[in-house]
C-alpha cells in the first residue's frame, strides 16, 4: 500500500513537473512577442526619426549652398591684357626683345623711328614661332612658316603675317602693351594710331 502511494506521488510529481515546464514555455513565448511588437514600434519611430532628420539636413545644405553662392557671384578671373614692358632707353635700335616673350608671348621690336609689338602666334595653327638672329627672321618650328622681322609672313603655310598688339606709353613713360588690341596687316590696320609708337630718342 505504502509503494502504491508512493508510486501516485512521484506521477503526480511528474505531471506538475511536466505543467510548470510547459507554463515557463508559454510564458517565454509571449515574452518574445511582447519584445518582437516593442521592437516594430520602436524602429518604426526610429525610422521616421530619422527621416526628418535627413529632410530637415537636406533643406538647411540646399539652403547654405544657395547663400554660399550668392556670397561668390560666377565671374570668370581672366589675366589683365594690358602690362607695361619697362621705359624706351632700356631698348636697342634694332633690337628685337624676347625678354616678354615667355610671359606674354610678345616681341617688342625697336626701329629708329620707335617701336612695334608682335604678338608671339603663328598665323598658322598657332605655334610660338623664334626669332633666328642669324637669318633675321621669325621663324615657326611647327611647320617651317617664316617671317620677316615686320612680322610679315613669306615662307611656309602661314596664310597671313604675325599680328601687331597695341602699344602706348603710359603718364610715368613706361612702354605699355595691350594684348586686348590687335592689328591685322590685311585689314589695313598697320598704320592706325597704336600699332606703332614713335620715339626719338
Ligand atoms: S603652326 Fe606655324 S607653321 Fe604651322
Amino acid at each position: 500500500m505504502a509503494k502504491a502511494e508512493k508510486q501516485v506521488t512521484e506521477a503526480e510529481l511528474k505531471a506538475l513537473e511536466e505543467r510548470r515546464r510547459a507554463e515557463q514555455v508559454r510564458e517565454r513565448a509571449k515574452r518574445e512577442r511582447e519584445k518582437a511588437q516593442l521592437g516594430t514600434l520602436w524602429s518604426r519611430r526610429d525610422f521616421m526619426g530619422r527621416l526628418g532628420w535627413g529632410v530637415f539636413g537636406a533643406f538647411a545644405g540646399i539652403t547654405l549652398l544657395g547663400f554660399m553662392r550668392s556670397a561668390f557671384p560666377r565671374i570668370l578671373f581672366q589675366p589683365p591684357t594690358t602690362f607695361k614692358a619697362g621705359l624706351p632707353k632700356d631698348f636697342t635700335v634694332g633690337e628685337i626683345s624676347e625678354k616678354f616673350k615667355k610671359d606674354f608671348r610678345v616681341w617688342i621690336i625697336r626701329t629708329e623711328e620707335g617701336f612695334y609689338a608682335l604678338f608671339a602666334k603663328c598665323t598658322h595653327l598657332g605655334c610660338t614661332p623664334r626669332w633666328l638672329a642669324a637669318e633675321t627672321k621669325f621663324k615657326c618650328p611647327c611647320h617651317g612658316s617664316g617671317f620677316y622681322k615686320t612680322g610679315i609672313n613669306f615662307e611656309g603655310p602661314a596664310p597671313r603675317p604675325l599680328e601687331r598688339l597695341r602699344i602706348t606709353l603710359a603718364e610715368d613713360g613706361q612702354i605699355v602693351i595691350d594684348k586686348g588690341v590687335k592689328y591685322l596687316y590685311e585689314k589695313g590696320d598697320w598704320t592706325k594710331p597704336g600699332a606703332f609708337l614713335k620715339f626719338s630718342a
